[in-house]
């Protein structure tokens, strides 16, 4: 029952742009980690949305100058700063998306597993925090590695007893969005018709473009389909190279990020055709998180896109079965973290 074909509606209606919400919508989103180098600019696109009544910015430091400059950009929606631990419980009251870029980012010569370690404990802390709070939020996850603590974050809410599969995302937008750029300018395409689906998860080989699904469908040579595919895969080492020890992708993250909080908001109101690729609980393959398209409602995931899976290419299918070790590890050392913390 939770899956479901695309239609070419649906397709078509993905790219309208953010003018059609309705006004009169209001909802509260809070960012935790919202002084950060993702947080800032983030909540900078979020405070531009007509949807948002209200913006929660949380962090450990810093977030009282980051609101006080927001809360002067004259877009409907008002700002409020929490500063540590003592006001997280109150930056999570009333709110209906929770997004959580809190955390280290990479340096140069580091995998996202390594940061595992330090994140791991962030993410737990403030899911049970959100889960005390505000069960019945969006929970969105932008801290690495996304593939271990998605899974952290589900046995928290589990063990909080208000684990809602249909609410929990792991962010991979930004796969998608690279993937359509990359692929935009490689066929030279309108940016604005290229759609990418991106499976798997958010890791090197577990980012698994599925170019033969491009829309508009469009033909590649194997050559073309290996070489945007690692460059798809790599990105985010690309960016983190360029940045040689100041971190990662902030500002397209945010970018993502912010596409992602809009969808969310736009499913929440009833709109009825809102797609998005994303890193959920998912029975698509045997692995009991995997990232695809999913179609989002007003209680989260409403449907798992099952098609596109059928037809793949070999180097898909073979890729696709080359990524499962490496997800089924991630998944499991997140699981297992979380039970012992417990
Ligand atoms: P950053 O260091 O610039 O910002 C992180 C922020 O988190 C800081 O402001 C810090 O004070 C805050 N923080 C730390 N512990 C906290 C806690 N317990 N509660 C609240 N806030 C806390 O890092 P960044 O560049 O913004 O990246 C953040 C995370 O996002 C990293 O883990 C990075 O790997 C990840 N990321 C994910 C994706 C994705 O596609 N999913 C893309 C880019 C970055
Ligand atoms: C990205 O894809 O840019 C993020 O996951 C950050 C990183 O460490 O690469």
């Amino acid at each position: 029952a939770l899956r479901q074909s695309i239609t070419p509606k649906a397709q078509k209606d993905k790219q309208r742009s953010w003018n059609h919400v309705q006004p009169q919508a209001s909802y509260k989103v809070a960012v935790l980690g919202a002084s950060g180098g993702i947080g800032q600019p983030l909540a900078l696109l979020i405070k531009m949305s007509p949807l948002v009544s209200s913006l929660h910015l949380y962090d450990i430091a810093n977030v009282k100058g980051v609101a006080a400059d927001l809360s002067h950009c004259n877009t409907p929606a008002q700002v409020f700063d929490f500063t540590g631990a003592s006001e997280l419980a109150n930056s999570l009251k009333g709110v209906d998306v929770v997004v959580i870029p809190a955390g280290v980012p990479r340096k140069p010569g580091m995998t996202r597993d390594d940061l595992f370690n330090v994140n791991a404990n962030i993410v737990k802390g403030l899911v049970e925090a959100v889960a005390d709070n505000c069960p019945d939020a969006f929970i969105h996850i932008i801290s690495n590695p996304i593939n271990s603590t998605v899974p952290i974050a589900a046995e928290v809410l589990k063990q909080k007893g208000v684990y809602d599969p249909k609410k929990l995302f792991g962010l991979t937008t930004l796969d998608v969005v690279r993937a359509n750029t990359f692929v935009a300018r490689e066929k030279n395409l309108r940016l604005i018709d290229v759609d990418v689906p991106v499976i798997g998860g958010h890791a090197g080989i577990t980012i698994l473009p599925l170019l033969s699904k491009t829309r508009p469908s469009i033909a590649f040579t194997d050559e073309e389909v290996q070489e945007l595919t690692a460059r798809i895969q790599n990105a985010g080492t690309e960016v983190v190279e360029a940045k040689a020890g100041a971190g990662s992708a902030t500002l397209s993250m945010a970018y993502a990020s912010a596409r992602f909080v809009e969808s969310s908001l736009r499913a929440l109101d009833g709109d009825a055709d809102v797609y998005e690729c994303s890193y959920v609980q998912s029975d698509l393959t045997e692995l009991p998180f995997f990232a695809s398209r999913v179609k989002l409602g007003r209680k989260g995931v409403e449907a798992l896109i099952s098609s596109d899976l059928n037809g793949l290419t070999e180097y898909e299918q073979k890729s696709l079965e080359a990524l499962k070790p490496e997800l089924k590890a991630s998944i499991e050392r997140g699981i297992a973290y979380a039970q012992k913390q417990a």
